[in-house]
């Protein structure tokens, strides 16, 4: 057995920096309800709350054939896709993988890569369009932009680990169109959507609504709609009727940011979420998804590893790394699920010999333990924090209060989409269990989470829909 000496006060207190007791839920969700309302006043110190121009909210009779291209973080997805009109879609579609250097480099490169495979799409599923009646294209892109209509869409920053050279600042509807005119491939770009946004259209469509839709995937983010009058940024467009509701993208990854001088430093960081601020390419931006999101959760679990091992005398592992440990983002947030799923330490065991080198002899039954103790406590932090979140948009939009007891009432749809909803069974428990702690017993029996998916390339198509029949 290996000689590990291990202080079980350090890892206790680091298991301890990582709890959120439920006054604090309820706490951090009063800041971000402010935040909400900052935001949709105006006010730069608030979340973003993105108008996204998206004003009808489909009900299923939808018609049409639509182009569309979903951005997810290590691909994107070209896809014909056909609604019937009766909840029913069928899609061909393509992958493309992005490398690290295509998430990096400079921007006319990016979109010509995007253009050449809608080009490669089109041609070997035979379809055609031609400069005269060009075929129309929908849009998933989930970053946060600025926007002023339904197609524009001008990039604010890069998040998720893109780069993009010299794409910050510029429309990416126009970049995209550019470059498919360059190439002089017959497409017209008619909508650029959140992929959140993207998925509240897509539940729509397939069964009948929701009231708040979220993604918990390498990023987070959410999407409801307001009514148009309240939204104080759209007071200056005068095409748009005051009346109605338009879906908002809050931005809630970005909660906490260091650089609003509001409703900053609210979330508890550890040692271990700075580190992961410092070596990231955005320091002290994205701070609520860097606690929260797949992207990251494996990164602070690891970063807490490296520590234990670290210590004299050694914590874990008996002071023994491996080139995958020492290595940023060398643990997977996948690993995590793994952890949590073993059926006993030596499966524990099995999963870090696998996957970070470890040879099973530097590892001791008391490790395995922390492992699986530092995966619960970076899980069930991302998973109350998101609770407080999905909390923060039901109350915003009245639906339910802050309080002990949630009022009885109709189910409350929240579609979702995302890895840690699809790959990670414990942290919708988790979610739900938070939930209640903040809006009361009854929550559980009225919000009802959905998972949309595909809906990237589903919600592109519908907004698609919006521009050309509906407001065009
Ligand atoms: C982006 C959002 C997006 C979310 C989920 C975040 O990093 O800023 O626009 O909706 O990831 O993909």
């Amino acid at each position: 057995m290996p000689t590990t000496t291990s202080n079980p006060n350090v890892v206790d207190e680091i298991i301890k920096s990582f709890q959120l007791p439920d006054d604090s839920l309820t706490v951090i969700t009063q800041k971000i309800l402010e935040a909400f309302k900052l935001g949709t006043d105006g006010n730069p110190n608030g979340l973003a709350m993105t108008p996204t121009f998206v004003t009808s909210v489909p009900n299923g009779t939808e018609k049409g054939t639509f182009l569309t291209l979903d951005f997810e973080s290590a691909a994107f997805r070209v896809s014909q896709v056909k609604l019937d009109g009766k909840r029913n879609l069928s899609s061909a579609d393509k992958i493309v993988d992005l490398s690290a250097q295509d998430k990096t480099g400079e921007a006319t490169a990016f979109f010509d890569l995007v253009a050449d495979s809608v080009r490669g799409f089109l041609a070997e599923n035979g379809i055609q369009g031609s400069t005269s009646n060009p075929l129309p294209l929908g849009v998933t892109f989930g970053f946060p932009v600025q926007k002023t209509g339904i197609k524009n869409a001008k990039l604010a920053a890069w998040t998720k680990g893109f780069s993009v050279q010299n794409a910050v600042g510029k429309d990416v509807s126009t970049l995209l169109q550019d470059a498919l005119d360059r190439k002089k491939i017959p497409v017209k770009c008619v909508s650029v959507v959140n992929d959140t946004a993207a998925i509240f259209l897509a539940q729509s469509y397939l069964s009948g609504g929701c009231v708040l839709a979220a993604i918990f995937g390498v990023g987070t983010n959410g999407a409801f709609p307001e009514e148009i009058a309240k939204i104080k940024k759209l007071h200056n467009t005068p095409s748009l009727s005051t009346t109605g509701k338009m879906i908002l993208n809050t931005e809630w990854g970005a909660f906490d940011n260091q650089a609003s001088i509001s409703n900053r430093n609210v979330l508890p960081r550890t040692p271990y979420d700075n580190k992961l601020h410092r070596e990231s390419l955005r320091p002290g931006f994205q701070s609520f998804e860097k606690m929260v999101s797949w992207m990251y959760l494996g990164e602070i679990a690891r970063n807490i590893f490296v520590f234990l091992i670290d210590q004299s005398p050694p914590a874990l592992f008996g002071g023994k790394s491996t080139p995958a440990l020492n290595a940023q983002f060398g643990f997977d947030s996948y690993y995590l699920t793994l952890v949590e799923q073993a059926n006993s330490l030596t499966d524990i065991k099995a999963v870090l010999v696998e996957h970070l080198g470890l040879k099973s002899e530097d590892i001791s039954d008391a490790d395995a333990s922390i492992v699986r103790a530092v995966s619960i406590a970076v899980t069930t932090r991302s998973a109350r924090l998101a609770a407080c979140a999905v909390a923060a948009g039901l109350v915003y939009r009245g639906h339910l209060a802050l309080g002990p007891r949630a009022p009885a009432g109709p189910k409350l749809p929240v579609a979702v989409y995302g890895e840690l909803m699809l790959l990670y069974p414990q942290f919708q428990t988790r979610l739900h269990e938070a939930l209640t702690a903040i809006t009361g017993k009854g929550t559980q029996e009225r919000v009802d989470f959905i998972q949309v998916k595909d809906g990237g390339a589903l919600g592109a198509a519908l907004s698609a829909f919006e521009a050309t029949t509906i407001q065009k």
